[in-house]
């Protein structure tokens, strides 16, 4: 039985970053990580989207995990919309008084997230899944079973459910709500030895489906196809895919096929949790909430949530004050619900929908977009993060200390 201050359940960006902001502000923290650590950073499984937001960018970099990311990760300052044969280019510093967009994998961020963190003392348990969570006399019992088998406990002032998208400890809040959203469409994701389609992304819209040309390097590229909910991996072999990768670009630019390293299937939804929090156990990251990937705001919602955790903690363990954690669903969902929208905008915009009336609109609206400056505005700040950006009063005091 050990005992700390707060406990985190899950290594995945929310927990991590918590866990490390808490760490350096004298706050001990443990991690319960079920997974090990190879399979965290190695897994091809692990792949997730690659865009970081200004102001995740700018969290990354203040609290001092940003090396690797400024080095290797590349800077963008635009998207491109592909759609009618013709492409337009979004410039996000034009639009967005100077801001830009970085495109580093979420895999790495957690690889360079776990190793700074255990450099400097921090402690992550991995191979311990947690099983239950208990409140006794001495404050929550987070229970736990390790690799071989044996249970524990880990007694903590509060607990912390960053355990993803398919969070066991959700159901931990009584009464909780879970609104959701199912889109009847999926992504086929590819991950290859190849040059990217073009120097920034393409979103491409086409009468087949929606296309998305990504990179994790100059060499090296990511790109997704829109696929039925029904289809299978198996009804993808390697040529089919660069053929319709190449057809749904519409003749703006090419991609030459090269070796796969990956290939995945994930449906799309949207899902946002109500409260985020019970007594003293709170959600954060994919626990709490799920956007369909047009847009990448996942990690970025998650990375926001844990600064926002931590500043409400850091209030408590420093000041006393309650408000903050008392405040902090309220407070999470603004960033929330407006990343939800922005995934849902994109999502509807970009796919290509069964039915022709909302196929219409849907064009009506693109054509719109490729026209008008409000439109494009309304897209840029979005992308390069509402909340994060200065904009609004969440950024103005930055990383905890
Ligand atoms: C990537 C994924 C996205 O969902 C997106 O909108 C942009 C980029 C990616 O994996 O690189």
């Amino acid at each position: 039985m050990t005992r700390v201050q707060v406990g985190i359940v899950g290594a995945g960006p929310a927990g991590l970053l918590l866990a490390y902001l808490l760490r350096r502000a004298g706050v001990a923290a443990v991690v319960l990580e079920a997974r090990s650590r190879a399979y965290l950073e190695q897994s091809p499984h692990r792949i997730r989207a690659g865009v970081l937001e200004w102001g995740s960018k700018e969290i990354l970099r203040q609290a001092g995990l940003g090396e690797r990311m400024l080095a290797q990760g590349l800077e963008h300052r635009g998207v491109y919309l592909a759609f009618d044969g013709a492409l337009h280019r979004l410039d996000f510093p034009t639009l967005t008084e100077g801001r830009s967009i970085w495109v580093y994998g979420q895999q790495f961020v957690v690889q360079d997230m776990i190793r700074k963190h255990l450099e400097e003392g921090g402690e992550i348990r991995f191979e311990h899944e947690v099983v239950g969570l208990e409140a006794d006399a001495e404050g929550l019992a987070l229970v736990y079973r390790s690799a071989e088998g044996a249970t524990g406990r880990l007694i903590c002032d509060f607990a912390v459910g960053a355990d993803g998208s398919h969070s066991g400890l959700r159901s931990q809040i009584p009464g909780v709500r879970v609104h959701q959203k199912h889109y009847p469409y999926a992504w086929l994701g590819i991950l290859a030895e190849a040059p990217p389609a073009a120097e920034e992304l393409i979103y491409a819209s086409h009468p087949r489906g929606f296309a998305l040309f990504s990179m994790r390097s100059p060499t090296r590229s990511r790109n997704y196809l829109q696929v039925g909910v029904e289809e299978r991996l198996e009804d993808w072999p390697e040529e089919r895919i660069w053929a319709e990768l190449n057809l749904r670009l519409g003749g703006v630019a090419r991609v030459e096929p090269g070796p796969l390293l990956e290939k995945s299937l994930t449906p799309l939804r949207s899902l946002v949790v109500e409260p985020m929090q019970h007594g003293r156990f709170f959600l954060a990251g994919d626990a709490a909430h799920v956007v369909p990937p047009t847009g990448a705001k996942g990690m970025n919602l998650a990375l926001c949530d844990a600064v926002l955790l931590c500043r409400a903690l850091l209030a408590y363990y420093r000041r006393g004050e309650e408000g903050p954690l008392l405040r902090y669903t309220q407070d999470a969902l603004r960033h929330v619900w407006q990343a939800e929208l922005f995934s849902y905008f994109m999502t509807t915009l970009l796919h290509t929908p069964d039915d022709p009336f909302e196929n219409g609109l849907r064009l009506a609206q693109l054509r719109h977009l490729a026209e008008s400056p409000h439109l494009q505005r309304f897209l840029a700040e979005n992308y390069v993060g509402l909340y994060t950006s200065g904009r609004y009063a969440f950024w103005e005091e930055g990383v905890p200390a």
